[in-house]
């Protein structure tokens, strides 16, 4: 039931921004002791417009999954996965670039989260999204900056 409903939301999820030639491509990011350290742009993310990429049915759509205290006004959220306060305490912002990127690779190869930075998403992608991400780069970054700022 809840795979079936994964399934479903990776398939809502892949609208692929433009990818820009400075950002690191999907298949060069190398995750190492559960981290991804370098930025994927060499630009700071910016936490508010994580917040709404988080938000975003379109984009992260991270809420169908997660609850998150700071976000209440939003309608909806998710238990498939754990509550996203206090993630800054108990991963480094390397660490949830990681999870982010990959959490197949971060977490367990199991994960129902959605890689939002990789190319292996899966086996039924449409034609037309093959080779691309969710995020773009700079969304990755993004959402990054607004998780770092969950502290308890
Ligand atoms: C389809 C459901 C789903 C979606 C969508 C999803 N996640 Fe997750 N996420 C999970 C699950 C399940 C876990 C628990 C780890 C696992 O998969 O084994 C998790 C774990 C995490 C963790 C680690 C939490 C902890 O306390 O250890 C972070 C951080 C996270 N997700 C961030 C995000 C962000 C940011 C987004 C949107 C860009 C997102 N997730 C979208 C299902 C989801």
């Amino acid at each position: 039931m809840k795979r079936a409903l994964a399934a479903t939301i990776v398939a809502a999820l892949m609208s692929a921004g433009a990818a820009r030639s400075e950002d690191a491509p999907p298949q060069d990011v190398k995750i190492a002791d559960m981290a991804v350290k370098a930025s994927l742009t060499g630009t700071p993310g910016s936490p508010e417009e994580g917040a709404k990429t988080l938000a975003n049915r379109s984009l992260g759509n991270c809420l169908a999954c997660h609850a998150v205290q700071a976000l209440s006004d939003e309608q909806f959220h998710g238990n498939v996965g754990p509550p996203l306060d206090g993630v800054a305490d108990r991963w480094s912002v390397e660490q949830l670039r990681a999870i982010v990127v990959d959490s197949k690779q971060a977490l367990n190869d199991e994960s129902m989260m959605p890689g939002f930075y990789t190319l292996n998403v899966g086996k039924n992608v449409r034609k037309n999204l093959v080779g691309k991400t969710i995020l773009t780069a700079q969304q990755v970054e993004d959402v990054v900056a607004y998780l770092a700022t969950l502290k308890e």
